[in-house]
């Protein structure tokens, strides 16, 4: 099956690539002549899932499915989750993030999150969600080179190095990502 994930982003496009496998043959939407940039205006990882998701469809009449996705910290009530990528401002990059993140977080002693994955999917103009979120603490220092993103802040529970210092296969078998993946892979295989 023929699939286009709506994202610029190649990190993701491989990551992606990967966790779905063979049977499914992803696209970006450049492949199909599309280049323009997809709006991401929503209030809420759903919102903004659709939205990209929704775009796509418009445009090119092409089942598609798009991602958004947050890191939710439970002292800072749920943020910087929708704003994950401009968490310390529009054209922020990951390490002002990643200091702003700690900042805010010093004075909590609960680090708890979560990162959330929501995957919008359109098949024939139908729409669907499916979500995976997997929960961890925020490490007061960043550790590990791998991945991208909040990656090196984020231990998940039960393991002892952060998503930084994991393998991409690694990740890949539990990530938010990952889980909401399989979801959508699982409805798929049974349509
Ligand atoms: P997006 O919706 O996947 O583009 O993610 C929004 C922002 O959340 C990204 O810019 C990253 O800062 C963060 N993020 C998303 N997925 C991950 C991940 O797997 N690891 C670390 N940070 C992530």
């Amino acid at each position: 099956m023929n699939l286009i994930f709506a994202t610029a982003n190649p990190h993701k496009i491989e990551e992606v690539q990967n966790i779905l496998g063979q049977c499914i043959s992803l696209f970006s939407p450049a492949d199909f002549g599309y280049t323009q940039e997809v709006p991401e205006t929503g209030n809420s990882l759903e919102e903004n899932a659709l939205q990209k998701a929704r775009t796509i469809w418009n445009a090119l009449h092409q089942n598609c499915f798009a991602d958004d996705t947050g890191l939710e910290v439970f002292a800072l009530g749920g943020a910087p989750g929708v704003l994950s990528a401009r968490y310390a401002g529009p054209h922020a990059n990951m390490n002002a993030n990643i200091e702003k993140l700690l900042r805010e977080l010093a004075p909590h002693a609960n680090r708890t999150a979560q990162f959330r994955c929501v995957m919008a999917l359109i098949i024939d103009g139908d729409e669907f969600l499916f979500e995976g979120s997997i929960a961890g603490i925020i490490l007061p220092e960043p550790q590990g080179v791998r991945g991208f993103g909040y990656d090196p802040l984020f231990l998940p529970h039960g393991y002892t190095h952060t998503f930084a210092s994991m393998l991409p296969e690694e990740k890949n078998a539990i990530s938010h990502r990952a889980l909401a993946l399989q979801k959508m892979q699982q409805f798929l295989h049974t349509r």
